[in-house]
């Protein structure tokens, strides 16, 4: 409907044009990706969410790659079946496994979360990267480890597997337990005070001060580039 010149008295009663809106499915072991959701939506992303959360199995950093494997496979066979029209990987230990078979078997666009470590050797001479134990043993996590070496020669770079730190998240946020998160804290053995630290996890970013406070060290996390990579597919 066109409204004509001299005409714009009316056109306050006019229902506003629906938008149909792009579908976007969340996954992560559990309450994680809640992080990066809560930044999509933040950003401005107009979009039908849908989270898949897999609170009841999780955490899943322990678990063996088939088990990990095999559990997201039934969430993105349900991301099908909703018709979603992007999937985005809201963990990082998923993504270190699964992003490539993901990639070659489901039809639509497929959002991995990473460690931000590339942005942090680049500003930081010390880094260290926090990740589940199933991040830590992946080939591709290791990828990008050498990779950031190759590039910044001079940093130093210290991953570290916090195998019981995710758990303890997730039992703490659902009030499942009273946490002590420091006892799920690793020592990092030779960082210094010019370091900073990478949130390898998305639900280490539910306690993000206090993983900073206990360091004593800045904390990053790779959130803002999974939006921005989100924006870039929706666009
Ligand atoms: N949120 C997760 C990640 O980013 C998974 C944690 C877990 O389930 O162990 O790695």
């Amino acid at each position: 409907m066109k409204i004509l010149k001299n005409s714009e008295n009316f056109s306050f009663s006019l229902p506003k044009a629906r938008k149909k809106l792009p579908r976007v499915g969340f996954f992560d072991s559990g309450v994680g990706g809640l992080t990066v959701l809560h930044d999509a939506i933040r950003s401005g992303i107009e979009a039908e969410f849908y989270y898949y959360g897999d609170n009841q199995r999780a955490p899943y950093g322990n678990l063996p790659t088939a088990t990990i494997q095999e559990y997201t496979r039934q969430a993105f066979d349900e991301f099908e079946r909703i018709g979603v029209d992007v999937a985005v990987i809201a963990c990082n230990t998923v993504t270190a496994l699964c992003i490539e078979s993901l990639r070659k078997t489901y039809p639509f666009p497929v959002v991995g979360t990473e460690p931000a470590v590339l942005p942090a050797v680049r500003s930081f001479s010390e880094v260290a990267v926090l990740v589940t134990e199933a991040t830590f043993q992946s080939e591709r996590f290791n990828r990008m480890c050498a990779h950031a070496r190759e590039r910044f020669p001079d940093r130093r770079l210290v991953p570290v597997a916090c195998p019981m730190l995710a758990g303890a998240i997730e039992r703490g946020i659902l009030g499942k337990e009273k946490t002590d998160y420091a006892a799920y804290l690793p020592k990092l053995e030779g960082i210094g005070e010019r370091a900073a630290v990478v949130l390898g996890c998305t639900h280490y970013l539910f306690v993000r001060q206090y993983i900073s406070d206990f360091y004593r060290l800045p904390v990053i996390d790779g959130n803002e580039g999974v939006v921005r990579q989100l924006k870039r597919i929706l666009e």
